[in-house]
């Protein structure tokens, strides 16, 4: 039986950063809130980002950062929830932070000041935090009824804060997924994005240079990141390979430029013209780190190779060609690319079109940012907008 008056305004499942940007906006706006979640503590995945520090947000935001079956969506939270928003909260708690590079905001300190601030803000709004309570079922006749181990809640608004499947040792699941469909909604095909690639034959060489990295130009179709490239023991990783792993689909290559900004032909045809009894080796060794010149350099003096082998050399250096065989999977990946499909959700609230009160926030929607805290920024974005009409 659904009780005819609700214990609450609104259920949240799911206390990550989506979740409890939603409560506490609701929260502060008078409804009476409860947060669920099967964790044990709100927040994990904030409290391990950004390397302990939470690159809580970017300044450089803008839809054309995200992917989504539809680019179109994230513009309305995105615009009404920029970052300056964020770190108007990240101010008022007193929590120092610094730009860290590419426009990335983290921490001086720790991510546990950003949950203990969001924490904080949801105890303002007079939000209940349930940690530890796995959901045993949900359905809706008058309201939205939650039941758990520990009891069962009723409310006419839901929000479906459960993220996607990345990094299951840290409880994520594919639970957004399930109740999307369960009502009815589509769901774009989740894949792992901000993930390492591995390599296969014929790429084999690559891996036994594990652990050198350089910077690079990751490219893959028209997706291109200047950052760091990193060689493993599986493959590529990196922050530039992490940005292009959110593009990649199984077949397709992509390549590194090795010297960005420079036309490397032309660099080795002038080093050979300047030192022809230079060995290929030495001039690749001041162009790229040791090991890897070492595993590419032809051997000789630049003086016996032909200017067509040294200018195709140089191409391959800008555009130096790989066939990733797959990802390290939901395992190693920072995000889902995929998720609940925007056609059926209003880009101003979160909610579902078709089951009035159903709302989908955070990295369970089709929404996905680059590296570099475009990911919590939609995060608070789409958890905002939904707190602001719960
Ligand atoms: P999130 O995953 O944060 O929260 C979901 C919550 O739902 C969790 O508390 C989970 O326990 C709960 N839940 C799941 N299934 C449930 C179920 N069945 N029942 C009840 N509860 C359930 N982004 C960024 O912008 N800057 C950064 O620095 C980083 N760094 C980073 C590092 C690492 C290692 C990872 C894995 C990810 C990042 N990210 C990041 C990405 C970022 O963490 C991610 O995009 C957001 O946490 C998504 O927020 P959500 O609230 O949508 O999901």
């Amino acid at each position: 039986m659904v009780s005819a008056n609700p214990t609450h305004d609104a259920i949240v499942i799911g206390a990550g950063a989506a979740g409890l940007m939603a409560a506490l906006t609701a929260g502060q706006r008078g409804r009476r809130v409860v947060v669920i979640d099967h964790a044990e503590k709100p927040g994990k995945k904030i409290l391990i980002s950004g390397g302990g520090r939470c690159n809580f947000t970017n300044l450089g935001t803008a839809p054309d950062r995200f992917l989504s079956a539809n680019p179109h969506f994230a513009r309305s939270a995105l615009g009404r929830y920029p970052p300056a928003e964020f770190v108007a909260m990240v101010d008022r708690h007193g929590i120092a932070w610094h730009e860290k590079t590419l426009g990335q905001l983290f921490c001086d300190g720790s991510a546990r000041q950003i949950v203990a601030m969001l924490v904080g803000e949801c105890e303002v709004g007079g939000v209940e935090i349930r940690c530890g309570h796995a959901v045993a079922a949900i359905d809706r006749a008058d309201h939205f009824r939650v039941v758990t181990a520990q009891g069962t809640v009723t409310a006419p608004s839901l929000v479906i804060a459960t993220g996607g499947p990345s990094i299951p040792k840290m409880g994520a699941t594919g639970f957004a997924y399930d109740v999307a469909r369960r009502f009815g909604l589509k769901v774009v095909e989740p894949r792992p994005a901000l993930v390492p690639l591995t390599l296969g034959e014929p790429d084999m060489a690559f891996r036994a240079l594990s652990g050198v990295s350089l910077p690079a130009v990751a490219r893959c179709g028209r997706a291109a990141f200047a950052e760091a490239a990193l060689f493993t023991h599986r493959g590529l990783s990196g922050p530039a390979i992490l940005q292009v792993s959110s593009y990649w689909r199984h077949g397709q290559p992509i390549a590194l430029d090795l010297r960005p900004g420079e036309d490397a032909a032309a660099a080795l045809l002038a080093a050979k013209r300047a030192r022809p009894r230079a060995q290929a080796r030495t001039l690749l060794a001041e162009m790229l780190p040791a090991r890897l010149a070492e595993a590419i350099a032809p051997p000789g003096e630049l003086a016996n190779m032909a200017d067509k082998a040294l200018a195709a050399l140089g191409a391959r250096l800008n555009a130096w060609p790989f066939a990733p065989t797959g990802t390290e999977g939901f395992a190693k990946a920072e995000v889902t690319v995929g998720g609940i499909d925007t056609a059926g959700l209003d880009q101003r609230t979160m909610a579902a079109k078709a089951v009035p009160g159903l709302h989908f926030v955070g990295e369970a929607v089709d929404v996905t940012g680059w590296l570099g805290g475009y990911n919590f920024q939609w995060a608070w974005a789409s958890g905002w907008s939904a707190g602001q009409v719960l």
